[in-house]
């Protein structure tokens, strides 16, 4: 077991899995929910709808196309969900790749959320998914998946912690294998991270990593962020659902990660989400004002 110290130990959760950036979790959800039932799906989530809909905060949030009136011109639930997505797909295929054709038997998803990875992919027999989130976060997503009785696709692993505490030793305790290759996952998660926690998770996947391993992350490249606060995406956001993105991203400069991880001899490739929307004909392109312009999906391999 996983000593207090490390531990969330749930101080902010009176407002459970909306507390604080929990909220994004189920934002995130909702969008993928939405992907799941539209004619051009490029993802599937069959649970995505059954968090929504158990959240008081987001009980009343879409989670089907037709009921977004305007369906593609609203700017959150058509072109924001659609990146969501599109980024759930080239994730599911990075780490799907990593496992299959890399060889990695661990999976460490950082900042998970709702994410049900474990229970929508198909892993090799002896892979583990290590799912690292909030206490209260996890704790609602347990209650969800267990009322649908769900089984999970491969050893899955819940590991409530707080990212900006020392969240090596839960893991450790929770069995992740230093020895063996891993495939790291940071979705939608860096930019809520003080620098210095961005920074010192880099360098624990780099300390933790063996040779084989590989590592995705989403970054935002701009160095002020308020720069697209009346962008349509967080207007439409906080307007309509009440969510005010910038005021839950740290306000300081991000590190070079993919930086610093080239020079610790990781082999890096910096993509934009727009390039993935080429490559499967369908997802966001740029427009003016585009909140989602400086976002880059990086992925990195230790040779
Ligand atoms: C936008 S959601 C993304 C969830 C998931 N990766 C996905 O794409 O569906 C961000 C997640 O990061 C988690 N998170 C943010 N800061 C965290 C921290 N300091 N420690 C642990 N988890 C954190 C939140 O609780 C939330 O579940």
């Amino acid at each position: 077991m996983v000593g207090t110290t490390q531990r969330d130990t749930g101080a902010e959760g009176a407002e459970g899995v909306a507390g604080g950036v929990g909220v994004t979790a189920l934002l995130v959800a909702a969008a993928r929910a939405i992907e799941t039932y539209r004619h051009d799906t490029l993802a599937q989530d069959v649970f995505a709808e059954h968090f929504v809909l158990a959240a008081p905060a987001s009980a009343g949030w879409p989670t089907r196309p037709h009921q977004v009136p305007e369906g593609d011109a609203n700017p959150l639930w058509g072109r924001f969900a659609r990146y969501f997505g599109l980024r759930t797909r080239v994730l599911d295929d990075f780490l799907l790749r990593s496992v299959h054709t890399g060889g990695a038997r661990q999976v460490v998803l950082f900042g998970s959320g709702l994410d049900a990875r474990a229970f929508r992919l198909d892993w090799p027999f002896d892979c583990v998914v290590f799912e690292i989130d909030r206490a209260e976060v996890l704790s609602f997503k347990e209650g969800v998946l267990d009322g649908l009785s769900a089984t999970p696709k491969a050893a899955r692993v819940p590991v409530p912690v707080d990212l900006r505490a020392d969240w090596v030793a839960a893991l450790a305790d929770a069995g992740f294998d230093t020895t063996a290759p891993s495939v790291w996952l940071a979705e939608g998660l860096l930019f809520y991270l003080p620098a210095v926690a961005e920074k010192a998770l880099i360098d624990t996947v780099d300390r933790l990593s063996t040779q084989g391993s590989a590592l995705a992350y989403e970054a935002k490249l701009e160095s002020d962020l308020t720069v697209y606060r009346d962008s349509p995406l967080y207007t439409a956001t906080a307007q309509q659902i009440g969510i005010d993105l910038l005021n839950l991203f740290a306000k300081e400069p991000r590190p070079d990660s993919a930086g610093d991880l080239a020079g610790k001899g990781w082999a890096t490739s910096i993509r934009t989400p727009f390039d993935f929307t080429r490559q499967h004909g369908r997802g966001p392109l740029p427009e003016e004002n585009d909140a989602l312009a400086g976002n880059r999906w990086v992925f990195a391999s230790k040779p």
